[in-house]
């Protein structure tokens, strides 16, 4: 790595733990009135295999042995509960009276009783078991569970770990109306899968306070990552892989790298995932606008502008087309992101779209605001974009259907992680919130404001994510044997979004002070109410790894039609019989072999075949322009040939000129 490069993984100084940091507080007294105790009490216990798991560089308070964390707030009071004990009590049985109820394709007034945590009844005048607890739901909306598709909870990342962990993370989640996440396994390069697989299972499965899954980057490559993706989905509950074009010489790959990871994901019936960023240019860059003395967060945007993303995201596409593939664009931050993956979809490629709450609910001009720490709270990869009119034009493409579903990208730094970079933007670790507040942001920005109705809302934050990673309808839909997570929605009520308030352990918030609509009265996790009437109960290790089968028919419903209707046809002709120019071939003899095509003598790259170019030299020897000799560098086929002289042209056709030949 070159000395101006940065190391993603190099040793940082640790951040001390949630010091107050009055010097880039940009929200006034953000932290008063949050305190945060840690008792001693060390209920959560810790399975065998997680005590020798856990990493050094797991700097987060809850995994210190110090949880449960008891968090008094303003307004609502959380305390940390023993699990009910479930199984045939009263507790399990719960009767929701008088709402409606929304599903991505219709809504109907009904009653739901739940049982175990599984939906057992839904209509009217139920017979139900007695003991059953009710909640009155009359005047309100009953939605499935959220599902975030893109969370890194407690990612070891840029020297420094995301402060919201597994359990503050899903906590967060559950108050927002969100009962699932999908997290993104993601360890150093090298790392073989399986371990890194089982690295996040420990940290994941005594953490979770609601129900989470696993995808699986792959950000190198070679056959026994090949192998290990097929272990994952046939044994392990895997069905989704991220491959980065971003993170030159950390996370990305090439492009006959990513053709050959996608390759594997459709053999095995698996998501390709996609971070779209072009990572050479970004490096290019990056050290141009430290050249220029540019050194502050908005340095950060301007080294990958919107084409940086569109490039990618458009390369993506047809590299995943190419390989027959289903592709899902993670964190779509930019119109250009947008529009191309609309116009892909409109010509026939499989390709899925993934704003988060952030690009929906903010823009990138807080990278130019004048307090540091502001700016800085605004960094994420790719970036927001200046461009205020995208929150709504990303919000109209996801009412109309141009794209998918929605996540976060939920990777949170407190003020000292964000100081790392306080001299070069390059260090300022990447990542926004969102895991809390993506419910309310999509109804206010989306439904509030007349972009979608209250249906499409459902399928952009949960049914649509259940369909695409094959969960659905145990997730994503209430229906009789459907899990039972379920949030009784106030549509009319409204919040005040801050960290002084919210329940994740960061200690800022990029959509401080915005007024939302939608706000979750109660949140049901596997039949267990979370959010009671403005209590959060939550339980440490209570929610469930949901393993993810592959061959999800969202995604692969038309891809082996595809693969036959594509196949390549050969044409049966009668063989060629006719005279054949023989080559001379003296001056090519001279050339460093590399590849010499034994036919025509021509010299060939390292990336081609040694007979894709099959037209001999012309009769002077010079290049046969026949062939295409196109290449993105400008490199030609022959340019390892020795030159021929200049040919002197005493009578050129058509007659001499005095002009220049
Ligand atoms: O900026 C971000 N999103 N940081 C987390 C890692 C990633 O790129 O997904
Ligand atoms: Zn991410």
């Amino acid at each position: 790595m070159a000395d101006d490069e940065y190391d993603f993984f190099a040793p940082q100084p640790k951040p001390t733990p949630r010091v107050r940091h009055n010097v880039f507080d940009v929200v006034p007294d953000a932290f008063v009135g949050k305190t945060l105790e840690f008792t001693g009490d060390h209920r959560r216990v810790k399975r065998p295999s997680e005590a020798a798991t856990l990493a050094p560089e797991e700097m987060t308070p809850s995994s210190e042995g110090k949880s449960p964390v008891q968090e008094n707030f303003q307004q609502d009071v959380i305390t940390d509960v023993e699990a009910e004990k479930w199984e045939g009590s009263a507790q399990s049985r719960l009767l929701i009276k008088g709402g409606k109820i929304v599903n991505d394709d219709q809504s109907i007034f009904a009653d739901i009783y739940v049982e175990d945590g599984v939906i057992k009844q839904i209509g009217n005048n139920l017979v139900i078991p007695g003991g059953a607890r009710t909640i009155e739901a009359q005047g309100k909306l009953i939605i499935p569970g959220g599902i975030d598709t893109h969370t890194h909870m407690q990612l070891p990342f840029m020297g420094t770990c995301a402060v919201d962990d597994f359990y503050s993370g899903t906590k967060a989640a559950l108050a927002g109306g969100t009962t699932m996440i999908m997290d993104f396994v993601l360890d150093q390069k090298g790392v073989p899968l399986l371990e890194a697989y089982d690295k996040w299972r420990n940290w994941a499965d005594s953490k979770v306070c609601c129900d989470y899954s696993l995808h699986v980057a792959v950000t190198y490559w070679n056959d026994s990552v090949a192998n290990e993706m097929e272990v994952l989905t046939k044994e392990r509950g895997i069905n989704s892989f991220k491959m980065f074009l971003a993170y030159k010489d950390v996370f990305m790959l090439d492009d006959s790298e990513l053709y050959n990871s996608f390759k594997r994901c459709k053999e095995l019936g698996a998501m390709a995932m996609v971070h779209a960023e072009n990572g050479h240019l970004i490096a290019q860059k990056s050290k141009e606008m430290i050249a220029l003395g540019i050194t502050g967060p908005e340095a950060h945007e301007m080294c990958r502008p919107e084409e940086v993303e569109g490039e990618a995201v458009s390369r993506a596409i047809a590299v995943a087309n190419q390989a027959n593939c289903p592709i899902y664009i993670v964190k779509v931050m930019s119109k250009t992101s947008a529009e191309t993956i609309a116009d892909a979809r409109r010509k026939g490629c499989v390709v899925f779209g993934e704003p988060i709450a952030a690009s929906l609910g903010t823009d990138g001009t807080h990278q130019w605001n004048k307090c540091w720490r502001h700016a800085a709270g605004h960094v994420m990869g790719p970036p927001l974009r200046p461009d205020p009119t995208t929150p709504g034009y990303l919000m109209d493409l996801l009412a109309n259907g141009d794209l998918a579903c929605t996540g976060t990208d939920n990777c949170t730094f407190n003020a000292d992680q964000k100081a790392l970079g306080k001299d070069d933007f390059r260090k300022i670790p990447n990542g926004v919130n969102g895991v809390e507040d993506r419910m309310s942001v999509i109804w206010e920005k989306g439904v509030h404001s007349g972009k979608m109705d209250p249906c499409r809302f459902v399928a952009v934050t949960s049914t649509n994510a259940a369909k695409l990673f094959n969960i659905y309808p145990q997730k994503g839909r209430i229906a009789v044997g459907s899990d039972a997570d379920l949030v009784i929605w106030d549509p009319t009520a409204t919040r005040t979004i801050s960290a002084k308030t919210h329940h994740q352990a960061v200690d800022f918030n990029i959509f401080e002070g915005m007024v939302v609509h939608g706000v979750p009265v109660y949140v049901i996790s596997n039949g267990h109410v979370v959010v009671d009437e403005g209590q959060l109960k939550v339980t440490q290790g209570q929610g469930r790894f949901i393993p993810n089968p592959v061959h999800s028919e969202a995604a692969y419903g038309r891809i082996a039609s595809r693969e036959l209707a594509r196949r390549p046809q050969k044409v049966d002709r009668e063989v060629y019989e006719g005279p054949v120019t023989e080559i001379k071939a003296n001056s090519v003899e001279a050339a460093p072999p590399r590849h010499r095509n034994e036919n025509t003598n021509i010299i060939m790259g390292d990336d081609m075949p040694a007979d894709f170019h099959s037209r001999p030299p012309t009769r002077s020897g010079g290049r046969n322009l026949q062939d295409s000799s196109f290449s993105f560098s400008g490199e030609q086929i022959d340019d390892s040939m020795p030159r021929r002289q200049k040919i002197r042209v005493s009578n050129p056709p058509g007659g001499k000129t005095s002009g220049l030949w």
